[in-house]
């Protein structure tokens, strides 16, 4: 903790002596005009660097190296940096579960999460969970029991479903609704995806 404080004190004293030493430079070679360009220049460049750290990502099964600005929750990365727009964006607040993913196997909210706080780990977004045209036993049971209308809550439900079953909360009905009760429906269509969730529950198939 003490050396990441004093790297970040170097580093930051670096950087103000390196601009303070080149504009003291153009402060004698240019005129003032020429002397604030040039700092508003400095100041860009040391905003670009800042902005775009290193992320190594694996998702889907497919490994990505990628810049991205710190302050991108992960929710956001997949949807505007990677294409993948299954998960879905409701509240953005960590209230609603649309942005369900899941990551090194535990379900999260991925708006609750900054993209570079996964570094090195392995996301699952709904377009990873069927086997190329086969789908998913939850996906198969949210068609057979009518677990959505609208639709937009689906992708959160169902990889908190599978969540739900993987941590062993999908015993009873009961339990199943206390551990989605983080995944609204606007729709409610609760009592559907809580009958397709016991379903494969009780099934015993691999999730
Ligand atoms: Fe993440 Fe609502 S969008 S919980
Ligand atoms: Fe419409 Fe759930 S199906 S919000």
């Amino acid at each position: 903790m003490m050396d990441e404080k004093k790297q970040g004190d170097d580093g930051s004293s670096r950087r103000t002596f390196l601009k303070q030493s080149s504009l003291l430079t153009a402060a004698v070679l240019a005129p003032p005009v020429a002397l604030k360009a040039a700092e508003e220049h400095w100041d860009e460049r040391v905003a670009d660097a800042m902005e775009h750290v290193s992320l190594q990502i694996e998702v889907n099964g497919v490994s990505h190296s990628l810049k991205t600005d710190p302050r991108v929750t992960l929710l956001d990365l997949l949807r505007e940096q990677l294409e993948l727009t299954g998960t879905k964006k409701g509240c953005d607040y960590g209230q609603c579960g649309a942005c369900t993913v899941h990551v090194d196997g535990v379900r999260v909210n991925s708006c609750l999460t900054l993209a570079v706080m996964n570094n090195g780990k392995k996301v699952t977004t709904i377009e990873g969970l069927a086997k190329g045209e086969e789908l998913h036993p939850m996906q198969e049971a949210f068609i057979r029991h009518d677990g959505f209308q609208c639709g937009y809550c689906t992708p959160g439900q169902i990889m908190s479903a599978v969540g739900c079953i993987k941590e062993g909360h999908a015993g009873s009905e009961e339990e199943i609704r206390e551990f989605m009760s983080g995944n609204i429906c606007r729709c409610g269509a609760y009592p559907n995806i809580v009958d397709a969730i016991h379903e494969v529950s009780k099934g015993g198939k691999k999730v």
